[in-house]
C-alpha cells in the first residue's frame, strides 16, 4: 500500500437484520485530502464511516490503517489510531458542562487519582475561540442552542490529535458565518496533515471544500473523482441514478386576503416587538443569524414559549394561544428544527410518530390501527421515507428520513397556518424538491406558511416575502426584487436596515 494512502477499504460490506445497506465498498483515502461523501437519505454513508469509527463492525471486508490491517472493534480503538468523528446525531450528556463533555472519556490526569480541571478547562477555551464561539467551558450543555451543541462536538474531535476526522453532516445547523469559521478550520487542519471525511447534502459546500467526492447510492460505491471535475447537477444525477427536474417549483401569488397578524409580540430578551402579516397561499420567509430570535418568534407564537407582549389575529378575530393545544385548535401546526428534541420520539415507531400531535382525529377514544397505519403509509409514499415498514422504530431510520417523518407529524393535523423551521435541514436533493414541491402544493391550495431557514437559496427560491430577523427584531421585510441573498445578508448582519419594519 503506497505510503500516501492513509485509510483502505476492501469489500467492506454491512448488513442489518440480514438487509445489505453498504455493498464491498473499495476506497483508498489519501493522507492530508478532504474527501466529501455524498448520497441520498440512507444512501450508506454514516454507515460507512460509523465502521471507520468503530460504532458498527462490517459485516465482513478489511480495513487498512497506514497499511496495517486493523479491527477496529470499538470507538476507543478508532480513538487509539487516530480517528475520530463528530456524529451527525449528538452524542453529548446534557447535564454535564462544557469541557466535562470535551474530555469525557479522554480526561487530563493529575497524578493518579485526581483530574486536572484547569488544564481541561483551559484547553477547552482555547479549542472554542478556535472556533469563534464565545461559549463558556461551563456552560451546560442543555443550556446551549443546536450550533453550541455541535461546535462542542467539533471541540471534542479535535481536543487529542487525529489523523482521521470525520465529520458526519456538521454544516446542518450552522448559518452561514459559522460555516465559513468551520471551513478555515478544516483548511487549518488538512494543511497539518489530518484527513478529514466530510458528508453532506449541501453540494455547493461538497464542492467549495473537498478535494475528491466519493457518491454512494443504496449502499453501492458510483464515483469517486476530483471535485473540481463535478459540477452540480452531475452530482445530483448520480446520486439518485437518473435526472433530477427542477429542484424549486414556481412562486405562487397569495391573495390579498390577511390570515395571521402579529402585533408587537414580545418574549422577554428574545423576541423584541415583532409585527407582521401573512396572507393567504402566502410563503413568508424568516431570515437572520443564530439567535436571532427566528425559532423563540415561532414558539410565541404556537404558545411554547410564554409572551411578554402583543396580540395574535387569525382571520381578523383575535385570539389567544397560550399551549400547543390551542395552536391546533386554531389550526397552525409547526415543524421544529430540532429533530432529537421536541420533534420526535426515536424510540417510537413511524405510524405512531406521524398521528402522535392528531391522535383525537384517528379515534375518539381508541386509536385506530388500520386509519394510521393507512396515513402513515400515505406520508411514507409523499415524502418517499425509506423505512422497512411503517412500524419500524424511527431510531433506526437514517438521519434525514427521520427529518422527513418530522415533517410528516407537523402536517397531519390538517394545519391553514405551517410554521416551518428548517425544513430541509440534512435531506438530500431529492427530498429537499419534494418538500418544495409539496410546501407549493400547499400554499396552491390557500395554506399559509411561515418558513424559516438558514439556507438562503431556498428563501430566496420560495418565499414571496422575506423577512429579517436581528438581535429579536424584525428589522426588515424584503420583496420581489429586493429578495436576493446578498440583500438578506445585509440586512441580517446589520449592514442596512434600522430596527422596526
Ligand atoms: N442500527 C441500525 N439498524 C437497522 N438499520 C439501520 C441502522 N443504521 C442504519 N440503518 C439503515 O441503513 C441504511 C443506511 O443508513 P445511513 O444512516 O448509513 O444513511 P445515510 O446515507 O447516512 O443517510 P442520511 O443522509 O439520511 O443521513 C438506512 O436504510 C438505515 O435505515
Ligand atoms: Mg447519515
Amino acid at each position: 500500500m503506497p505510503r500516501d494512502i492513509l485509510l483502505k477499504t476492501d469489500r467492506l460490506t454491512k448488513e442489518f437484520s440480514g438487509v445489505r445497506v453498504l455493498n464491498e465498498i473499495n476506497l483508498e483515502i489519501r493522507r492530508g485530502e478532504i474527501l466529501g461523501i455524498i448520497g441520498e437519505n440512507g444512501a450508506g454513508k454514516s454507515t460507512l464511516v460509523k465502521i471507520l469509527n468503530g460504532t458498527y463492525t462490517p459485516t465482513y471486508g478489511q480495513i487498512y490503517f497506514e497499511g496495517q490491517p486493523v479491527q477496529i472493534k470499538d470507538t476507543s480503538v478508532a480513538k487509539r489510531l487516530g480517528i475520530s468523528m463528530i456524529p451527525q446525531e449528538f452524542n453529548l450528556i446534557p447535564e454535564l458542562n462544557v469541557y466535562e463533555n470535551v474530555f469525557l472519556g479522554q480526561e487530563y490526569q493529575r497524578g493518579p487519582f485526581l483530574l486536572d480541571t484547569r488544564r481541561m478547562r483551559a484547553k477547552t477555551r482555547e479549542l472554542l475561540r478556535e472556533l469563534n464561539t464565545t461559549i463558556s467551558p461551563d456552560e451546560k450543555i442543555q443550556n446551549l442552542s443546536v450550533a453550541g451543541k455541535q461546535m462542542v462536538e467539533i471541540a471534542k474531535a479535535i481536543a487529542q490529535d487525529c489523523k482521521l476526522l470525520i465529520m458526519d453532516e456538521p454544516t446542518t445547523v450552522l448559518t452561514a458565518p459559522e460555516v465559513e469559521t468551520l471551513f478555515e478550520l478544516m483548511r487549518r487542519l488538512k494543511q497539518n496533515g489530518v484527513t478529514i471525511i466530510y458528508i453532506s447534502h449541501k453540494l455547493k459546500e461538497v464542492r467549495e471544500i473537498c478535494d475528491r467526492v466519493l457518491i454512494l447510492r443504496d449502499g453501492d460505491f458510483v464515483s469517486l473523482d476530483p471535485a473540481d471535475s463535478l459540477d452540480l447537477r452531475t452530482m445530483a444525477n448520480r446520486m439518485v441514478g437518473r435526472e433530477v427536474g427542477t429542484i424549486l417549483p414556481p412562486k405562487v401569488t397569495p391573495s390579498e386576503e390577511v390570515i395571521l397578524e402579529v402585533a408587537g409580540l414580545t418574549v422577554s430578551g428574545l423576541v423584541k416587538e415583532v409585527s407582521f402579516q401573512l396572507k393567504k397561499g402566502e410563503i413568508l420567509g424568516f431570515a437572520g443569524l443564530r439567535g436571532a430570535g427566528r425559532t423563540e418568534l415561532a414558539e410565541a407564537i404556537i404558545g411554547v414559549r410564554k409572551k411578554t407582549a402583543g396580540r395574535i389575529s387569525i382571520a381578523g378575530h383575535e385570539r389567544r394561544i397560550n399551549s400547543p393545544v390551542d395552536a391546533v385548535r386554531n389550526r397552525i401546526a409547526y415543524l421544529s428544527e430540532d429533530r432529537q428534541g421536541i420533534g420526535i420520539l426515536t424510540n417510537f415507531e413511524l405510524a405512531k410518530n406521524v398521528t402522535l400531535v392528531s391522535l383525537p382525529k384517528y379515534f375518539r377514544f381508541l386509536i385506530n390501527p388500520a386509519v394510521e397505519k393507512k396515513r402513515a403509509e400515505y406520508y411514507v409514499d409523499t415524502f418517499g421515507i425509506k423505512t422497512g415498514s411503517v412500524y419500524t422504530r424511527v431510531e433506526y431510520l437514517s438521519g434525514g428520513n427521520q427529518q422527513k417523518v418530522s415533517l410528516a407529524k407537523s402536517l397531519d393535523p390538517a394545519p391553514l397556518i405551517f410554521i416551518v423551521d428548517e425544513p430541509t435541514r440534512g435531506i438530500d436533493v431529492n427530498a429537499k424538491r419534494e418538500v418544495y414541491h409539496f410546501l407549493h402544493e400547499l400554499v396552491e391550495s390557500g395554506i399559509s406558511c411561515i418558513l424559516i431557514s438558514s439556507e438562503l437559496e431556498e428563501l430566496v427560491g420560495m418565499a414571496n416575502r422575506v423577512a429579517v430577523m436581528r438581535e429579536g427584531s424584525l428589522v426588515g421585510i424584503l420583496e420581489g426584487d429586493q429578495i436576493t441573498e446578498e440583500e438578506i445578508m445585509y440586512y441580517a448582519t446589520g449592514v442596512t436596515g434600522g430596527v422596526s419594519a
